[in-house]
């Protein structure tokens, strides 16, 4: 028991300062706050693929589609299920899909992919029906989901294939979509479902291999100086037509139709006259492929001039895994449209067609343009009337020439590691009366980044486990008035509030925290929600871009815990940050301490190897944190270690139990991330207190020792590999003052983010297993949160003993 366990230990902690070296600020999310059980969850067994939902405030219920199933949850509590209705594939769809070689089991199911409301009883939804889209009404009037068994055909409404992405827009009684027309996948169309029923030319011009991801409604009619109309914004990728490769290349879109079109005469009859693309541009910093927009959220604001599209995006090689979220305002993609200039085909040799910008007349009325003023001053009402030469003209060349630059000219956001999934954005009041658009995103393993980016600093307030396995977030909305968002993914559909200010129990971490909808109260003493404040910064502190504490109150002294000390024990002193940004400092007698072969610091502590009288004394943990080039230092841990011997120690001490082999106190003295700051909740000193036993460790210590030098050659070239990617990736930040500047630029290169998932290494949960079956995964947890992409580091994590030293020297 004593060897392997001690040996995971100093495994654990050894791989811990491998990580810690290549921690880096700024990329990482301030806390990381894991799976907890108080989340609302909804699930139901035996029913997967929770992906589609439409909020209905008005009746107080979610409504949320699976498959094969709808159901209305309480809008307030999601684990409370109000109604459901199920709708299966008949044996025949299936037997027919089956018969086209699909998957009897996974594809030819019925996934609800469309919901969407048409009056305050009725709503719409379309289901993939077995390959077969199928759309019928649903009313939920007395606390009952009825389908009202009138199915319509849903070709174009809904895609055919369940794992295609698809999107759709309800506009009075019209239904936008935009999917693929047919079984294959190969017809992409956006269509719109109305008396007059309207569609894109099947030309790759228009759209090519797309992948739809998001639409929205734009109401610009509203007090629009030019008698525009109101618009339809489409968000997608597709093959890159203005490129020059070899290879296909993904390019992300944004697309808009008008309201009122009606087709046109003989050219483009029921089809769209104003239909126009442009190249949605969100630059990496790093060279790459351009990212691949993956979710898109409309930030509304009353005059919709002002309203800003967010869409996260996310690479489209495996060989990158930076994600990134770019906004654009409403205003800059109108003027692309509006006055921008077009792209042309021109052929070069026989075959090739190249996109070049268009230079020559571009006729009137303005192609691809809404009727407007312009138009019926030229005695034009309807698209209808419009003239040949301009619908020649858009039907040729919907693209326009200039791509739609991000609202600050670069990301808000760019973050390594688990990819970017879907995005809602809150806008909040904060003490200071401004309003902050918070950034929840949901990542491709489970988790919620919530960010903000002030004045263009990148700050990832705090990132939620949502699922206890990692599990993509398929689909991410947000009720701002009730402060909740609903994640939906394979096994279930989460709720969680969009703050939970109580989690910072002291005015520093409540300020240092930088989150908008918290501030601490000096009345009530608690970091509460700014909504319930009343609005004054005389009694209550929020420092949201400068992080300001010097407003907060000194905290109490930290209190020494005393401890004994046996001489050639090991020892471990806790010490729990609480920021993941946060970097320890142990002083031990004036003297700071590092890593060597008698120190091991680590993010839960710090280890004393074989402890000698000259190591009594007094140590310090302090937390050294960086916020906008200010310092902060706070004392999390105090020790006083005393020998044994002394006659003069403070009385808790009892030379009996000298049973338990000090690698168990190590592994039990980690403790939950507390309020340690105030001392109030130190470390149990029980645990540390038996570090008297010798006896059967003296021969397990001698031989870690020897391992432990093995163990830091090897680390120590992992180190340096993962310090040459680190600089691969770097290129800018060479020198210092470039470093300075660009301390939110680099996020995007660092190579590997600390975690406080890395305390899972040192759990006794977490080691046991590895001590008592050499369970190869357990002892190490690095998928924790997934974001410990480092190759090298692959292959250690089974720690089984002495196989991975052998493994690892072979390199
Ligand atoms: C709601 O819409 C449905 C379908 O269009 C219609 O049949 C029903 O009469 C409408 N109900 C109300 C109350 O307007
Ligand atoms: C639905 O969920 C099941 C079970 O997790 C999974 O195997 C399947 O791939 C999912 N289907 C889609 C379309 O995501
Ligand atoms: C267009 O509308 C105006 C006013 O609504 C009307 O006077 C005019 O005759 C219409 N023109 C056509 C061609 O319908
Ligand atoms: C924080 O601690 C470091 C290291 O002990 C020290 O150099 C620095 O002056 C301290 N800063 C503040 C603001 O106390
Ligand atoms: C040492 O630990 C034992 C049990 O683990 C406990 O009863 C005792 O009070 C502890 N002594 C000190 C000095 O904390």
């Amino acid at each position: 028991m004593s060897l392997l366990s001690a040996l995971s230990i100093v495994c654990g902690l050894m791989l811990h300062v491998a990580f810690s070296a290549l921690n880096s600020h700024y990329c990482v999310p301030r806390k990381t706050v894991p799976y907890q059980n108080e989340l609302k969850l909804f699930r139901e067994d035996g029913i997967f693929n929770y992906s589609t939902m439409l909020m209905r405030d008005d009746l107080g219920v979610l409504l949320l589609g699976a498959r094969e199933a709808v159901y209305a949850l309480d809008i307030n509590d999601v684990s409370v299920r109000k109604a459901a209705v199920y709708w299966r594939v008949t044996e025949e769809k299936q037997r027919e899909c089956t018969y086209k070689g699909k998957h009897a089991e996974v594809e030819c199911r019925n996934y609800i992919r469309t919901l969407h409301r048409m009056n305050d009883t009725t709503m719409y939804v379309c289901g993939t029906n077995a390959f077969s889209p199928t759309c019928d009404y649903m009313t939920f009037v007395g606390g009952q989901l009825r389908l009202q068994g009138k199915p319509e055909e849903g070709k174009g409404k809904c895609p055919f294939d369940p794992f295609q992405r698809y999107s759709s827009l309800m506009v009075g009684n019209d239904l936008y979509s935009a999917t693929s027309i047919n079984f294959l996948g190969s017809e992409p169309v956006v269509l719109r479902s109305s008396n007059l029923a309207l569609r894109t030319e099947f030309k790759s011009s228009w759209l090519s291999e797309p992948n739809f991801v998001y639409m929205d409604f734009m109401g610009e009619s509203f007090d629009s100086s030019d008698g525009d109309d109101d618009k339809v914004y489409l968000f997608f990728s597709e093959n890159a037509m203005e490129y020059d490769f070899y290879s296909k290349v993904a390019v992300s879109r944004v697309a808009r139709v008008c309201k009122g079109d009606m087709g046109g005469q003989r050219t483009l009859q029921r089809k769209w006259t104003s239909f126009l693309k442009a190249r949605l541009d969100c630059s990496l910093p790093e060279p790459s492929l351009p990212p691949v927009v993956q979710d898109v959220f409309l930030l509304k604001h009353e005059d919709w001039r002002k309203s800003v599209f967010y869409a996260v995006f996310a690479p489209q090689s495996s060989l990158s895994q930076v994600s990134a979220v770019c906004a654009y305002s409403v205003s800059a993609i109108r003027e692309i449209f509006n006055e921008g200039k077009f792209k042309t085909p021109v052929a070069v040799e026989t075959s090739h067609v190249k996109w070049v910008m268009y230079t020559g007349e571009v006729p009137v009325p303005r192609p691809g343009a809404c009727i407007n003023d312009v138009a019926r001053k030229m005695g034009m009402n309807r698209s209808l009337d419009l003239p040949d030469k301009t619908l020649q003209f858009i039907r040729d060349r919907p693209l326009m020439d200039e791509a739609v630059r991000p609202l600050t000219g670069r990301p808000l956001l760019i973050k390594r590691g688990a990819l970017l999934t879907r995005i809602v954005v809150d806008s909040t009041l904060a003490l200071d009366g401004q309003k902050y658009a918070v950034m929840f995103i949901g990542t491709d393993n489970g988790y919620i980044q919530k960010a903000v980016n002030y004045d263009g600093e990148m700050f990832i307030i705090e990132e939620l486990q949502l699922h206890e396995n990692p599990e993509p977030i398929n689909i991410l909305q947000l009720s701002s008035t009730k402060g909740q968002l609903y994640a939906g993914s394979e096994s279930g559909a989460v709720q969680m509030p969009v703050s939970n200010c109580g989690r910072y129990d002291t005015c520093v971490d409540c300020v240092l925290a930088r989150d908008p909808y918290c501030a601490w109260d000096f009345s009530s003493e608690r970091c509460s929600s700014v909504q319930s404040l009343t609005r004054s910064s005389d009694t209550a502190v929020q420092s949201l871009k400068e992080g300001d504490v010097s407003r907060c109150p000194q905290p109490d002294p930290v209190a020494a815990v005393e401890l004994t000390l046996v001489p050639e024990n090991n020892i471990h002193l806790p010490c729990q940050l609480h920021s993941n940004l946060a970097q320890v400092l142990w002083h031990f007698s004036e003297q700071t301490l590092h890593s060597n072969h008698k120190y091991y610091i680590h993010s839960g502590g710090l280890l004393i190897m074989s402890a000698t009288e000259s190591d009594a004394g007094l140590y310090t943990c302090d937390s050294v944190e960086q916020i906008n080039g200010r310092t902060y230092n706070r004392t999390a841990a105090v020790y006083r270690l005393q020998l044994y011997s002394d006659p003069g120690v403070g009385g808790n001490t009892t030379p009996g139990n000298e049973v338990t082999n000090s690698f168990d106190s190590a592994n039990t003295a980690t403790p939950e991330p507390g309020p340690d700051d105030t001392g109030e909740d130190p470390p149990t000193p029980e645990n540390l207190n038996d570090t008297g036993r010798v006896t059967r460790l003296e021969v397990a210590v001698a031989l870690l020792s020897l391992l432990c030098l093995s163990l830091m050659g090897v680390m120590l070239y992992i180190w340096l590999r993962g310090r040459w990617k680190c600089c691969r990736f770097a290129p800018v930040l060479q020198n210092a003052s470039e470093r300075e500047n660009g301390k939110q630029q680099s996020c995007e290169y660092m190579h590997i983010q600390n975690r406080s998932s890395d305390i899972k290494m040192l759990g006794p949960e977490s080691v046991r297993p590895c001590a008592a079956n050499n369970n190869h995964h357990t002892a190490v947890d690095f998928k924790g949160n997934g974001e410990h992409h480092f190759t090298p580091m692959a292959n250690i994590s089974s720690l089984d003993g002495l196989g991975y030293i052998n493994d690892e020297s072979e390199i």
